[in-house]
């Protein structure tokens, strides 16, 4: 088993009652969250993937405005806890490799890609983009640094650095644009942004 699914899985059981404390990773994550899932624009006739879905929040939160939500997640102890929702489909699955329905209107990433490295991440956004429709949204929230991490006093404590790939937000930007995207960067704090993609 990856030392991050080992580590997803036993944080399930305490994630969502962690609290959103003003200033601490939490709270910019339930930020990022909140405007990711603005950003995500979701209408009546969508179907949604959620990659790395955890604990289901986003995928909760877009359902009721969507035709159909797939949340997908590699820990099956961060799955455990969202399954009560029959509405969105919960698949047990590594996002390097998910199936992904062709013809996605809208695909979310909410502090998960971050921990798959670079290489992996752009064949990822390749793949979407087949798999998108056009006009289609990718939105990520993450640790996408907007000043180096080594700057950003506290961070460590935020995320274990070993398990996330540091990347500038500007990078992941131009590697979006350079496969077919046209993006909009909100940087939300020097080491979380939002980035909305569109499938071009
Ligand atoms: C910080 S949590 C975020 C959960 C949820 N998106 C949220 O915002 O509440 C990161 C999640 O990404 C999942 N994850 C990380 N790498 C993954 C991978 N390669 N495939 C599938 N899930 C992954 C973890 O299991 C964990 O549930």
């Amino acid at each position: 088993m990856s030392a991050v699914r080992a580590y997803w899985d036993a944080r399930a059981a305490d994630y969502d009652s962690e609290e959103p404390v003003e200033g601490s990773g939490a709270y910019w994550r339930h930020v990022a969250t909140n405007v990711l899932c603005q950003r995500a624009d979701v209408r009546k006739t969508d179907t949604i993937v959620d990659l790395g879905c955890g604990t289901g929040n986003v995928a909760r939160t877009l359902a009721p405005h969507a035709k159909r939500v797939i949340g997908v997640d590699f820990s099956e102890a961060m799955l455990a806890q969202a399954a009560e929702d029959q509405a969105i489909a919960w698949v047990n699955a590594d996002l390097r490799a998910a199936a992904v329905p062709l013809g996605t209107h809208v695909v979310t990433a909410c502090f998960s890609v971050s921990q798959i490295d670079g290489e992996e991440r752009r064949a990822l956004f390749e793949r979407l983009h087949k798999k998108l429709v056009e006009g289609g949204l990718l939105v990520l929230a993450d640790w996408y640094a907007n000043l180096p991490f080594d700057d950003i006093e506290g961070i460590e404590d935020w995320f274990p650095p070993e398990h996330v790939d540091e990347v500038a937000a500007m990078t992941v930007l131009r590697e979006l644009e350079d496969r077919g995207y046209r993006v909009v960067h909100e940087p939300l704090h020097p080491a979380v942004s939002v980035l909305t993609a569109m499938r071009m």
